[in-house]
């Protein structure tokens, strides 16, 4: 039987969210119902809500979610009622090449549920990320939901759906973060935070943080940055290479998606050193480059999706190790609200005063 749930959608653009009855089918083959637990607010629910992605209104925003397996359709053997699981934004096809080559952040065959939740008169909702967390309960494909371990704080566990994710993961799995390495992380929200992160936890001797805002800095140094430097102020470029010997460092991480930080990013890596780029530009941005500095500088340049996570490998591991104490990403989250405080939290968002807020049920 559909059921009806309250939920938080983005109605057109740039108009305020509001919450919403949301039907729920039941789950067809390859899918699950999830009740959701909690799920944070990430830039990209707003850049939706601003029409930035696609102009599928309305959508139901929300993807960086935990929750408890309510009830799943044919087929589904991964996970079963009661289960506690992070979602993901696609689950990947495991048959593609890309998959059979061993990296399913490439699969090119992904799928979210088949079919739609809609509003009580049958509109059809346009999920956010193939998720649509700011909901009681959400329809999602099985292979979107990884199993963790239940005694972690679904606020937390949440957060491994998105932001912090691609920033660990840029770390330890793109950039390839070696015991000794120097990293410096370019832009410290939230995901070039979970970046330094990343790197603390790959055993970086150096992690140099660069922001623009001085409060960004001091949180960086709180994650575990041990130099911060504020590329209004100060060149970062000169300023990563005094700090690595005049070198430059062994893996730079760019977490804004401006030209100029990618500009930047390119120049202040060692000439072996990886440049890992995270931050999302928008379409219409340009870089320009002197061909022989592409050519003359060795090392690589990587864009990283998602982390390059495998969620089933990924998730459980950072919940374990934050269950251990190893990590504390107890730390991303700032404030914790209810599914009516959502265009707030946007607003504080976009002055910088918070890392994440996540709304609990
Ligand atoms: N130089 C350095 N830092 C900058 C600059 C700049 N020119 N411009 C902005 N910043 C800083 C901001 O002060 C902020 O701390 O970059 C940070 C961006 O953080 P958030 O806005 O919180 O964004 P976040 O969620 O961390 O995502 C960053 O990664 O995955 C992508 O789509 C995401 O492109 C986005 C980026
Ligand atoms: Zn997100
Ligand atoms: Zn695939």
């Amino acid at each position: 039987m559909a059921q009806q749930v309250q939920g938080v959608i983005a109605p057109g653009k740039n108009e305020p969210v509001r919450v919403e009855t949301i039907v729920i089918p039941d789950p067809g083959p390859g899918e699950a119902v999830v009740k959701i637990q909690a799920c944070g607010v990430c830039h990209t629910d707003l850049h939706y809500k601003q029409g930035g992605i696609n102009d599928d209104f309305p959508f139901l925003l929300g993807h960086e979610a935990a929750g408890i397996v309510e009830s799943v359709g044919e087929g589904v053997t991964d996970v079963e009622p009661g289960d506690f699981v992070v979602l993901n934004w696609r689950a990947v096809c495991g048959q593609c090449r890309a998959c059979l080559r061993g990296r399913p952040w490439y699969c090119f065959n992904t799928h979210n549920a088949r079919q739609r939740m809609t509003l009580l008169d049958g509109t059809e909702l346009s999920p956010a990320l193939g998720i649509g967390a700011f909901a009681e309960k959400t329809l999602v494909a099985a292979g979107q939901c990884t199993k963790v371990d239940p005694e972690v704080s679904p606020a937390v566990a949440g957060l491994l759906g998105c932001g912090v994710m691609a920033g660990i993961g840029a770390a330890i799995n793109t950039g390839e973060v070696g015991r000794g390495d120097s990293v410096a992380v370019i832009g410290c929200g939230g995901v070039g935070d979970a970046a330094v992160v990343g790197a603390r936890l790959a055993g970086a001797a150096k992690i140099i943080a660069v922001d623009i805002d001085d409060r960004k800095l001091d949180m960086a140094k709180k994650m575990g940055a041990t130099h911060t430097v504020n590329s209004r102020a100060t060149d970062p470029v000169e300023a990563i290479r005094s700090l690595t010997g005049g070198n430059g460092a062994d893996v730079v991480i760019e977490a804004v998606g401006r030209p100029e930080t990618y500009k930047q990013a390119f120049y202040a890596r060692d000439l072996a050193g990886t440049v890992v780029l995270v931050g999302v530009p928008t379409p219409e941005l340009q870089i320009e480059l002197p061909m022989i500095d592409v050519f003359g500088r060795g090392g690589s340049l990587k864009s990283s999706w998602y982390g390059d996570c495998l969620p089933s490998r990924d998730f459980p591991m950072l919940i374990d190790l934050h269950q251990q104490g190893r990590i504390d990403l107890g730390a991303f989250v700032t404030e914790t609200i209810g599914l009516g405080d959502i265009e707030q939290a946007f607003t504080r968002m976009h002055g910088g005063d918070v890392l994440r807020s996540v709304v609990v049920f």
